[in-house]
Parts: structure tokens; sequence; C-alpha cells
């Protein structure tokens, strides 16, 4: 594939830094790499012949959105592929939730996605082409305690991009969404918040929430492997509409939508039977 534009938001750390590294060093790729702070992109330097633009962006900031995406269509004429990965995470029972906090988190998993997206929408609709990446989670094709508002984010970004799906097919426009399971970046660390339970009834769940940033750290999910996955995916005349990747993904989502069908199967006549 030659002369597409990438723009990745959070090039910071974790899949956006891998994705941000692995393209810049592809040929025939100009990279539009988007973080909060400029020193977080210095990495870049040392691969930037003019390819590169670095773009300050808080997703969760509707005027920075819409500035970066005029610095973006100022750098290139064309976005082809946008990857929405800027994204945070909470770890608490849902009851003990803090919902300033789950707000913020919607704000940026789930509004600054959408947000990013409809301010490039445009131009993806006037070249009648191009790929929305939109980086969810395993966790939005089965849930874990303790990460239910983390999870509804995730699913929240599902239903958004199977929709969006169906609207920009036929306009020759692709969205794919991505479903990692647990890899070791900064996002069960720095970029996640932690309420360990208070409710004796919860206690159970105590070291969940103590030791998942330790779990999250040994996962057997590679960034580096990941990002890979991601652009080969992009980059195949096929590319999927989900990408579920990693064991837990790939398993935790057969097993829950094998647990659905089945469920929807056997209260089959109850279904069918409030259509008159
Ligand atoms: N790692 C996993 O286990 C896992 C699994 C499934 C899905 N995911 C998803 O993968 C995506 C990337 O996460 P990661 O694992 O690579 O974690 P990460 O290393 O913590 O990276 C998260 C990125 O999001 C950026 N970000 C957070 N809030 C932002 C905001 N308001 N505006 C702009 N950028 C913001 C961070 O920037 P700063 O450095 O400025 O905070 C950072 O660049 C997220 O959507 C996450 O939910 C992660």
């Amino acid at each position: 594939m030659t002369n597409q534009t990438w723009m990745v938001t959070g090039t910071s750390s974790g899949f956006g830094k891998e994705l941000a590294l692995q393209l810049a060093q592809k040929t025939g790729i100009q990279l539009i790499a988007t973080a909060r702070k400029e020193s977080d992109l210095d990495y870049l330097d040392q691969y930037d012949h003019g390819q590169i633009k670095k773009i300050l962006v808080d997703v969760a900031k509707s005027k920075e959105i819409q500035r970066a995406v005029q610095e973006a269509l100022a750098f290139t004429e064309q976005v082809d592929v946008l990857v929405n990965n800027a994204g945070l995470g909470y770890f608490s029972t849902i009851e003990e939730s803090n919902m300033a906090t789950v707000r913020y988190m919607f704000e940026v998993n789930v509004f600054g996605l959408a947000e990013m997206t409809k301010a490039l929408l445009p131009q993806f609709r006037q070249h009648r082409s191009g790929t929305i990446v939109n980086i969810s989670s395993a966790l939005a094709l089965t849930t874990l305690p303790t990460m239910g508002f983390y999870s509804a984010t995730k699913y929240a970004v599902e239903g958004y991009s199977d929709t969006l799906r169906k609207e920009l097919a036929p306009l020759g426009i692709h969205v794919l969404t991505v479903e990692p399971s647990g890899a070791r970046t900064n996002w069960a660390g720095s970029s996640s918040q932690k309420e360990l339970p208070q409710i004796t009834d919860y206690a159970n769940f105590q070291q969940m929430v103590e030791t998942m940033d330790e779990g999250v750290t040994k996962s057997p999910g590679n960034p580096k492997l990941i990002a890979k996955a991601i652009i080969e995916a992009v980059e195949n005349p096929d590319t999927p509409d989900h990408l579920p990747l990693g064991n837990f993904a790939y398993k935790g989502s057969l097993e829950n939508l094998r647990g659905l069908t089945r469920e929807i199967e056997h209260y089959k006549d109850i279904s069918l039977s409030t259509d008159d």
C-alpha cells in the first residue's frame, strides 16, 4: 500500500506508540501522531523525513479536536486511516464507582472517539474511501467483575461502530473495531483509576482490583504484535469488521456468543410470542 496517511490518537504510549513507531518506519506512509504532551512524541524525531506530523490533542476537549483535524487537513489532502486509540480504564465494582470518574471515562473512550470521527467524516465521504479503526476491547465481547463501566464504554464503541459501518459501507469507507485482550501497556497502571471495594459484600473482588495492574503488566498481550496485526488488517484487501486479539478475546468472545445463542434459542417461544 503506498501513499496512505494514517492519523492515530494516543501515541504517547502503548498500542498508539507501537503503531506510530511501525508506521513511521514504513515506506509510502504519512503519519499524523497525536498526544497530549509534545515531549511524548520526541521518539518519532529519528524517523521523520517530512512524512510525520505531530499534533497535540486532548480527545476530551471538543475545541482541541476541531483544531487538530484542521491541522491534519492542512498537512495532508486526505486522512486514509483514522485510528481512535486514546483511552483509559477504571477498576471498581459498579455500585462503588465514582460517577464523575465514569463520566470522564465515557468522555474519552466514547465521545472523544465519536467527535474525532465526526470531524473527519466529511473528508472520508468526499474521497469515498478510507478506514476508521476504533480500539475497543475484549471486554466489549465478554465481561469481568470490577470492569463494568469500562466494558460499558467499549460496548458503546461497538454499537456505535457497527452502526457507522452500515452507514459508511455504501460510500466505500470501512469501520474496523479491534478487541485486544490484556496487553503490556500503561493502561492498567497510569491510565486507570481504581476503587478498592469497601462494601463487605464485594470483598471477594478486593484482590482482583489490587492485582489488576500487575496482572495486565504480565499478560501475554504484546503491544508490538498487536500494532502489527492492526496494520496488516487495515492493509488486507479483505479487512475484517472485528479483530479480537489474543487468547482471552478469542475464547471469551466465542464463549459469550455461544452462551447468548443457547439462551436465545432456549427462550425462543417467549421471544416470538410478542408479535401479533
Ligand atoms: N492494554 C490493554 O490491556 C488493553 C486491552 C484492550 C483495549 N485497550 C485499549 O487500547 C487503547 C490504548 O491503550 P493502551 O493499552 O495502549 O494504554 P496506554 O499505554 O495507557 O495508552 C493510552 C493512550 O491514551 C491516551 N489518552 C488517555 N486519555 C486521553 C485524552 N483525554 N486525550 C488524548 N489522549 C488520551 C494516553 O495519553 P497520555 O499519555 O497523555 O495519558 C495514551 O497515549 C485504549 O483505548 C484502551 O482502552 C487496552
